[in-house]
This record gives structure tokens, sequence and C-alpha cells, in this order.
């Protein structure tokens, strides 16, 4: 999927109104592995939120495929979240007391995936991320990584054209941080989804194409 932002402002409050984007325009084309860097409070998250069709901006344009969705309703972003955009956050929001199993499967069940193609995909998944045997444990029985790389996971349950991960290596060791970004790498290349990640971490930003810098709302390429 590409994806593409014209001209947006995004601006918080009315009463006292913060201006967090400032004319930020970006395209994405469809298959890029793009990382996102700057300080904290500079709008990463925000841009991110607004790539994702979780938010709308104040002003401009949010592009999929051809589609504006800058104005669409919560309903309509709601299904379009769940149809064609994966998201990995840093502090993972899987269900603790469900298995590995469960978590990968409930966005399909979400998006009424067929019982036979959810067994499938779970298991082509676990295969993927290396924990066919955890298949059935508890999340809160897991490791830091392990539960980041079922996140992914989940993430890609429903074939999302875009995956969107907000420092999804943030909490993570170094040694989970390069089998968590392996993963990454290997669902952009292997299945051409648009990837974009926001990071603090240089070794973490230098897995993608194109790293770009967020300074105080305004982007730098
Ligand atoms: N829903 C909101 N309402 C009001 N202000 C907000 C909201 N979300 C974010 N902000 C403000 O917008 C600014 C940018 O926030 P954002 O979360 O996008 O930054 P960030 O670059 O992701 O920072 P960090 O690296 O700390 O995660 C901050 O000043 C924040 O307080
Ligand atoms: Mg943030």
């Amino acid at each position: 999927m590409r994806v593409s932002l014209q001209g947006v402002h995004k601006v918080y409050g009315k009463s006292r109104p913060t201006k967090v984007l400032d004319d930020v325009s970006l395209t994405i084309e469809s298959g890029d592995f793009v990382a996102i860097t700057g300080p904290s409070g500079s709008g990463k998250s925000s841009m991110l939120n607004l790539l994702g069709c979780l938010d709308v901006p104040t002003f401009g344009q949010v592009f999929f495929d051809q589609r504006d969705v800058s104005k669409a309703s919560e309903s309509v972003r709601e299904r379009i979240r769940l149809q064609h955009i994966g998201f990995v956050f840093q502090n993972y929001q899987l269900l603790p007391g469900l298995t590995v199993r469960e978590n990968v499967a409930l966005p399909m069940q979400l998006a009424g995936v067929r019982r036979m193609e959810r067994l499938a995909r779970v298991q082509g998944l676990l295969s993927m991320i290396g924990l066919e045997k955890q298949a059935d444990q508890r999340i809160i029985y897991l490791s830091g990584g392990q539960q980041q790389k079922v996140a992914v996971a989940r993430a890609l349950a429903n074939l999302p054209g875009l995956l969107l991960a907000d420092e999804p290596t943030g909490s993570l060791d170094g040694q989970s941080t390069l089998q968590v970004m392996e993963v990454i790498r290997e669902v952009n290349r292997s299945r051409s989804v648009t990837t974009v990640l926001v990071t603090h971490d240089p070794q973490v930003a230098a897995y993608a194409q194109r790293v770009y810098r967020l300074e105080s709302g305004s982007l730098d390429g």
C-alpha cells in the first residue's frame, strides 16, 4: 500500500491549541521501509497515528493508495485499520491471559476470517516468528522479546498492506531488538508490506531504506 501525507497540520486542543505537526508532506511507496526519528515530543507518534488512520489531520490530506481518508468517519477508519493496517507498539498491548495462538487469531476473528483459514494463517505466522512451541502458552509466561514477536505476528494477521511500529524495540534488550527487527525486515521484504517505524535507536533506524527526522513538528528527509 502507498501512503501519503500532503500538507498535514495537527493541532491538539481548542482552548489552548498546541501545534504538533506543521505542514508535513511525505509519500511512502508500496513496499518501502521508512524509519522516523526525532526528539521526544517532536510529533512522531502523532504522525504515526495519522498514517494509521487512528486520527485525522487538522488541515491537509492523508491518502491510502488513491483514497483520501482525511475526513473519513471513525467507523470507516476502523474498517480500514482492521483490513489494511497492522500496528506494533512499544508495550506490545497483547491480551496477557490469552495464549499466543489466541492473541494472533484475534484480529482475524474480528474481521470474520473463517476458522480453517485462521488456523492456517496462525500456523504460518508462528513459524515465521519461531514460536510454534509456545503456541499454547499464555502471554504472561513469555519474555519481552517473545511478546513483541507475537505482537508483530498479530499485526500481520489480516494480511495488511501497511505495518506501523511505534518504538517496537523500546523495551527490549540488544539481542531481542535484533531478533524483532529481523522479523520485521523479513516481513517487509517477503510480503512487500509497506513499513513505517518510529525509533530513537540508530541501530534500529538502520534497518530502513530511508530515515526521516521530525524536529518540532517539521520533517527532514
Ligand atoms: N491527544 C493529545 N492531546 C493534546 N496534546 C497531545 C496529544 N497527543 C500528543 N500531544 C502533544 O503533542 C506533542 C507531540 O506528541 P507525540 O506523542 O506525537 O510526540 P513523540 O515525538 O511521539 O514523543 P515521544 O518520543 O516522547 O514518544 C507533545 O507535546 C504532546 O504532549
Ligand atoms: Mg511517541
